[in-house]
């Protein structure tokens, strides 16, 4: 095992009914607030796609903390892929399902080369709509999706069926 993941297992919090009924919520704050694994799971995501992106992009909320991480470990371009109607100028929209729940994500065009190499991050991967809409949006402003980057798997909700062929990796699955 990993020592990302022995953090993970060892700090990772759930929350039974939250945020509403037969939910269990799995909560990584804590992980982000030990220092010592915070940068484990910086450094796990950073170099398991070493050499392989040119940008990071970090969906909001949970995935800003790790792609601001992994930008500046990798000194690479960070994209903010924010929740809808909160970015300026020209915007793509793409609209996902959540496990409770439905909504926006956006990106603003032109930040990037055409054709740059993004990698994916975020806190958990849950039902995968949130990262396939990502990746959408990704393909979309045209650039690349080269990978995806997660702390945290609920293997159950399966969200891998729902990201294609990109390379999917979670540091633990549970
Ligand atoms: C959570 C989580 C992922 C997403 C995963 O964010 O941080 O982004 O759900 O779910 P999915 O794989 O089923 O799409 P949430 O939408 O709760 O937003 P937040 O980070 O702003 O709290
Ligand atoms: N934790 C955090 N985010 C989530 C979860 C969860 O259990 N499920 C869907 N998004």
């Amino acid at each position: 095992i990993i020592p990302a993941a022995q953090h993970v297992h060892a700090l990772l919090a759930s929350y039974p009914d939250f945020p509403q009924p037969g939910i269990v919520f799995r909560d990584l704050n804590p992980v982000f607030a030990d220092a010592v694994a915070f940068r484990a799971i910086i450094d796990d995501l950073s170099e398991r796609y070493r050499g392989q992106f040119d940008a990071v992009a970090g969906i909001e909320a949970r995935g800003f903390l790790l792609a601001a991480g992994i930008g500046y470990a990798a000194r690479c371009a960070v994209l903010a892929v924010r929740k809808g109607g909160k970015l300026p100028g020209t915007v793509l929209t793409e609209e996902y399902d959540l496990e409770y729940g439905s909504a926006r994500l956006e990106l603003e065009v032109g930040q990037l080369p055409a054709g740059s190499r993004v990698l994916i991050v975020d806190d958990v991967l849950a039902t995968g709509g949130t990262v396939a809409a990502t990746a959408r949006l990704v393909e979309r402003a045209g650039y690349l999706t080269v990978g995806v980057g997660v702390v945290l798997e609920l293997a159950e909700l399966d969200g891998r069926s729902r990201i294609g062929d990109v390379p999917v990796h979670t540091i633990v699955s549970v």
